[in-house]
């Protein structure tokens, strides 16, 4: 925490409250922001409870609230049971059968509405096609689709019947497909023939037999939707096309009702080990938090168009995408593509076509299209957005001014969301009616979530702008179950500091004078890369399984856009290149890093060295390292150096 220095800490003092107008029509008003604060710290239990029952639709009423006997394992609403596709289509069909819950369009320009009643009758057949394929309640099925609508019928298809589902981002690489896919025992996969992105088609199915091929025992079948229509092979007796899958299923399908600790899904994350973590989530206590961030924080009404532009690989695209928004009744865009096909204005020309007045995206996405110039926004209406929103890394002023002004013409607030895999559901934000918000901070924690920031021994830091620890000190409904098959790890990764009372969220935080939460950064070997999380380990094991590579290290450093960029260090096991550089190496090493793990994951630079500097017992100087890729002076003592000669190679000096 030694990097939190209060001098070095730049206070931001424009403050942006909401219109009266936008105050006065908020779904939370200041009055219902003070009772519900109040309401969470009079009676804790009381409070989630009331939610609980107010939100969702149970088919058997819970009579417990939290169960905390087996800390840190929290159980929420555990004797109740419910169903989340009931939940998220069901209960609309009395009054919304008609209204359009999903707005698509392809990369291609293709669109399609699909309203309450269609979305249900899609879901039930997929799920009947799900059961007929064998898969029962708690089975594990992995969903490896483009973004298409088929993603979310997948997602919900899998919640009809019980089963766990586990979203691998299509742009994981067909080695990462199938670690997840081994160490959830899946029995599915859900694919499809390619998706479109960039202009290009990206090979799902071609990635999933490749997957196969590496040897994935607990697969019985794999279903393909058919997107892009280009010829595929199919395994007789494994791969069934989609349509086939449901061709003269059942538009009807009992829900199967779960307790409300039945994991709804597992989804991989990157921790400081070089093995991502399969985090754990639950039914109820999820979509709780789900749904009641789409209308607190986003202000989520009837005639809302909400467009989260993540991907449903991503927690962000699951709780902003396929369960939240439709568990409140609301509407979704969601797009295949790239923002810059055919150009940089394509995100602002949906927001036209649309009419999106809930636009939510992450600041590398809003940095890239500030650099492409103000005349792309200002070639279309942007006028029905009434509401934008950031999430996935600290927004620089610069981009949040920007946002502001060109997007949100002044009028909109901006909602900046910190949140993780983790949590499920956003847990500091500003609550857009009420809260003022200060470009780079993230606010205040919502009600009935106790966010701080603590010192070492846990204790609360008072002095404003003092860094510390981001800890969340009461268990809430929405928060991972477990990491899956390593429960060690999730007690290990997330309770190992203050006794284990408080869960720990593996970022430093500051507050300042006004009590409002500034994350600075991780604490761990993770870094951040355009919103995305990676390990350095999983970077470094990638770069060693190299038959080239002796050994690898690598660190962060700031990126004008993507916020932190890759910079790895490499011992080759043959001689090293002049100078430490080698174009043709280093392409080589980025494009193996691209299959091992995914292209997001490619080394920005790499330097060549023939060691690493290491101390004399052998602990790798990351500062050092970071010094000397941030262009930063070396503030290290160096004299511990086993190879103090190796500095001048490091910096590419010799
Ligand atoms: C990490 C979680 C939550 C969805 C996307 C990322 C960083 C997230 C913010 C924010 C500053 C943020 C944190 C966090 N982060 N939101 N608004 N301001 N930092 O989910 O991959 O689980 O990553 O993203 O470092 O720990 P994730």
């Amino acid at each position: 925490m030694s990097d939190n220095n209060i001098d070095s800490v730049l206070i931001e003092e424009r403050q942006f409250p909401p219109s009266k107008e936008f105050a006065d029509n908020a779904v939370i008003k200041k009055a219902d922001f003070d009772a519900l604060h109040k309401a969470a710290e009079d009676d804790y239990e009381g409070f989630w409870a009331d939610q609980a029952r107010d939100m969702l639709d149970w088919h058997t009423p819970f009579t417990e609230v939290l169960d905390d006997s087996n800390a840190p394992h929290f159980k929420w609403f555990a004797d109740g049971k419910l169903n989340v596709t009931h939940n998220c289509i069901d209960r609309h069909l009395a009054d919304k059968a008609d209204k359009t819950a999903i707005i698509f369009e392809g990369e291609n320009g293709d669109t399609r509405h699909i309203s309450y009643q269609q979305l249900s009758n899609e879901v039930n057949q997929f799920a009947n096609a799900l059961k007929a394929k064998g898969i029962k309640s708690g089975d594990r099925v992995v969903i490896y689709m483009p973004m298409t609508p088929e993603a979310v019928i997948a997602m919900q298809g899998c919640a009809r019947i019980g089963a766990i589902h586990s979203v691998v981002f299509g742009g994981f690489s067909a080695d990462s497909l199938r670690d997840r896919i081994n160490d959830a025992g899946a029995k599915m996969v859900i694919t499809a023939d390619g998706g479109t992105r960039g202009g290009k088609i990206v090979e799902l199915k071609a990635a999933t037999d490749k997957a196969m091929d590496g040897g994935c025992p607990s697969i019985e079948s794999v279903i393909v939707f058919q997107r892009t229509k280009h010829d595929i092979p199919m395994q007789s007796g494994r791969d069934i096309w989609w349509h086939d899958a449901v061709d003269g299923q059942s538009t009807d399908c009992e829900p199967e009702w779960v307790g409300s600790e039945h994991p709804l899904f597992l989804l991989y994350t990157s921790g400081s080990t070089g093995q991502p973590k399969g985090i754990q989530h639950s039914s109820a206590g999820y979509l709780l938090g789900s749904i009641l961030t789409n209308k607190w924080v986003f202000d989520l009404k009837d005639n809302d168009v909400f467009w989260c532009t993540a991907d449903v690989g991503w927690i962000t695209g699951h709780t902003y995408v396929a369960y939240g928004p439709l568990a409140a009744g609301g509407t979704i865009v969601i797009y295949e593509g790239a923002p810059t096909i055919p150009d940089a204005g394509r995100f602002w020309k949906i927001v036209e076509t649309h009419k999106v007045s809930i636009f939510y995206t992450a600041p590398t996405a809003i940095r890239a299209l500030m650099k492409q110039g103000d005349e792309f926004p200002n070639k279309y209406d942007l006028s029905s957005i009434r509401l934008l929103g950031t999430v996935g890394e600290p927004i620089n002023p610069e981009a949040w001014i920007w946002y502001h002004e060109v997007i949100g013409k002044e009028r909109c607030p901006i909602v900046d969301t910190w949140w993780q895999t983790e949590t499920g559901a956003n847990m500091i934000a500003p609550l857009p009616g009420v809260v003022a918000a200060k470009p780079g901070s993230c606010t205040l924690a919502l009600p009935g979530i106790d966010a701080d920031v603590v010192d070492e021994e846990g204790n609360s830091i008072t002095q404003a702008n003092k860094g510390g620890f981001l800890v969340i000190k009461k268990p809430f409904p929405s928060q991972l179950r477990t990491v899956w098959g390593d429960d060690q790890r999730y007690i290990d990764t997330y309770w190992p500091k203050f006794g284990g009372k408080y869960y720990l969220a593996g970022d430093s935080a500051r507050k300042d004078a006004d009590g409002y939460f500034w994350i600075m950064g991780r604490i761990d070997d993770v870094l951040n890369v355009s919103g995305h999380r990676l390990g350095t380990m999983e970077v470094e094991s990638a770069l060693v399984a190299h038959k080239g590579v002796a050994e690898a290290a690598v660190v962060g450093y700031p990126h004008e856009i993507k916020g932190e960029a890759i910079f790895a260090y490499v011992v080759l096991r043959g001689e090293r290149p002049d100078s430490g550089i080698d174009e043709e190496l280093t392409q080589e090493l980025r494009a193996w890093v691209g299959e091992q793990i995914g292209a997001i994951a490619k080394p920005d630079q790499i330097r060549f060295s023939d060691n690493l500097p290491k101390t004399r017992s052998g602990k790798i100087m990351r500062r050092l390292l970071r010094n000397i890729a941030r262009g930063e002076e070396i503030t290290s003592d160096t004299s511990t150096l086993e190879n103090e000669d190796i500095l001048l190679q490091l910096q590419g000096k010799a």
